[in-house]
């Protein structure tokens, strides 16, 4: 196929004083801004709820990182008014127009970059490194989605004499973008920059757990000029306004990253016709995982221990796309579950903000018990190998391993998202292929080898939207690794690759006999 020029975002170079400097210095900007108030932006108005929720920081809870009103149905069905009332005039901006707000939000992102890390380490106690990349990725997305959008917005000719035919998208209309807490400004950025520059009219309903990082968005989007009525942001319960936009008979496409259980939900009801709804809505919906790296003996153990930790206790497993499951060949296991073990004790466990921390807390304190619980349920069911010392304080869970974890295990089937590993043992190629293969979620998997014949099998038999071969299974890079899965893990087609706006779009052919 062709080659693709696009260029990605840098990340900090964390090696040069210059960067670590002004890294620290907003770490300490943004922590003297603790504790203010964000409202939803309605038609380009801020709205002042009866309700707030407050947002703590998950390493230290007694800090209050921001107070996020919560936007009612009475809000929700204004921005949905409102949005109705601008899609005539953003559908027929032109593309050359949307495009270019989508890149000067890219570049106030860029500006903004370690002001935002610094947001996202004290909201949802994501380290400084991964912060880093995820303001690259939000970038990328921005601009990958401007180019994407300007190579589809020619269409093509197809001409007979007498008769021309044109293929060319329109936007589908009102779209509701409803994102995830863990990647708090990638996931919101990408969805959202994809909704608005195939011009649709967009409502960003953010996790609580991440409404400020998602209230910086929305001032940047603002900041960058999309209009009143054409980007709004609406945080607020999604139990509550999620339902109402998701269900309303004006909505046309609904863009959901997040669980298996709301995805499914939300599929359901946008599947039902309400009174006055003369269309079918879209539903994109990217959903959990259950990942596992094969380790079999060939592999380079050097590289298999530090990319399993990584992928496994990175963001202490809080990613659709960490490594839950690692399944080892038997002929390797005893060593590679000892250097497991040691590679995992050394990890530097504590507070996000500080520069020597690999692993942060938890999201929530809700989001710790449920792995609590999972840990109970584990040790019932295997043979629990470590369980690494955190502090007291805040919201941390120990990096767990779990060793003779059966395939059929609780914590073998149920995505966890947190720093808890199974290991699980496998007597052949075949059978771990099988065991990989055997979980609802077809989303990120990884292969440690260096034969060739199980690099093949795998490539052809490991069910998973994106296969690591040799290298950790998260961190997928825009237009490198377009991501995404399928089996219960997604309905979408791969963020970040060339599919993805199609989604957002109604093609339409014109004919003309002339
Ligand atoms: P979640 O499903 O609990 O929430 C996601 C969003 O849905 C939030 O904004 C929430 O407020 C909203 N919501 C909740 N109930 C709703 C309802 N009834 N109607 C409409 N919206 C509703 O997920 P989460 O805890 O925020 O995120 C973690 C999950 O996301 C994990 O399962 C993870 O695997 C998944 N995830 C997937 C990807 C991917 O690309 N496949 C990426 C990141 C996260
Ligand atoms: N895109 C994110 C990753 O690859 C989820 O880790």
């Amino acid at each position: 196929g062709k080659t693709s020029t696009f260029v990605n975002a840098a990340n900090s170079d964390y090696a040069r004083a210059s960067q670590r400097e002004a890294i620290q210095a907003a770490l300490i900007h943004v922590h003297r801004q603790l504790g203010q108030t964000y409202t939803p932006i309605i038609n380009g108005d801020r709205v002042n709820p009866r309700e707030y929720s407050e947002s703590l920081n998950p390493s230290q809870p007694e800090e209050i990182v921001g107070r996020v009103g919560l936007a009612t149905i009475e809000d929700a069905e204004h921005a949905i008014r409102a949005a109705k009332a601008a899609q005539a005039q953003w559908q027929q901006t032109s593309v050359a127009e949307r495009a270019t707000l989508l890149r000067r939000a890219a570049d106030l992102l860029e500006a903004q970059r370690h002001e935002l890390v610094a947001w996202m380490c004290y909201e949802v106690g994501k380290v400084v490194a991964e912060g880093d990349a995820e303001v690259s990725e939000a970038v990328d997305f921005c601009r990958y989605y401007a180019d994407e959008m300007e190579r589809l917005s020619s269409g093509y000719d197809r001409n007979f004499p007498g008769e021309t035919n044109h293929y060319h998208y329109q936007g589908r209309g009102l779209a509701v973008v409803i994102s995830p807490w863990n990647f708090p400004l990638a996931i919101p950025t990408g969805m959202t920059a994809a909704a608005l520059v195939t011009g649709n009219c967009t409502i960003l309903k953010p996790a609580d757990p991440a409404a400020v990082v998602a209230a910086k968005l929305a001032e940047i989007l603002m900041a960058a000029g999309f209009p009143p009525g054409v980007f709004q942001f609406l945080p607020g319960r999604g139990s509550v306004i999620g339902p109402y936009l998701t269900q309303h008979p004006d909505v046309h496409l609904i863009a959901f990253t997040g669980s298996q259980e709301v995805g499914c939900r939300i599929i359901a009801e946008a599947a039902v016709l309400q009174r006055g709804q003369s269309h079918i809505k879209r539903v994109i919906a990217e959903m959990g995982g259950k990942n596992a790296i094969i380790i079999d003996e060939s592999a380079d153990l050097d590289q298999a221990v530090a990319g399993v930790v990584q992928s496994a206790f990175g963001y202490s497993g809080q990613k659709c796309s960490a490594c839950s499951r690692v399944i080892v060949l038997e002929s390797i296991y005893k060593p590679f579950v000892e250097r497991l073990v040691a590679a995992t004790q050394s990890l530097n466990i504590g507070p996000a903000h500080l520069p020597s921390t690999r692993v942060g807390p938890v999201v929530t304190a809700a989001a710790r018990d449920r792995i609590q619980e999972y840990i109970a349920k584990g040790q019932q069911e295997a043979e629990l190998l470590l369980s690494v010392p955190v502090p007291e304080m805040g919201y941390f869970v120990s990096p767990t391993i779990f060793t003779n974890v059966p395939p059929t295990a609780t914590i073998a089937q149920e995505e966890i998202f947190g720093p808890v590993l199974a290991v699980l043992r496998a007597e052949t190629f075949t059978q771990a292929l099988a065991i990989a293969n055997a979980t609802a979620y077809a989303l990120t998997g990884g292969l440690y080898s260096r034969t060739p014949s199980h690099i093949q099998q795998a490539k052809a038999q490991f069910a998973v939207g994106n296969l690591y071969i040799n290298r950790g299974i998260t961190g997928a890079i825009v237009d490198r690794q377009p991501f995404g899965g399928f089996k219960l893990s997604g309905i979408g087609s791969k963020a970040g690759g060339r599919d993805y706006l199609l989604q957002f779009l109604e093609p339409r052919v014109i004919t003309e006999n002339v």
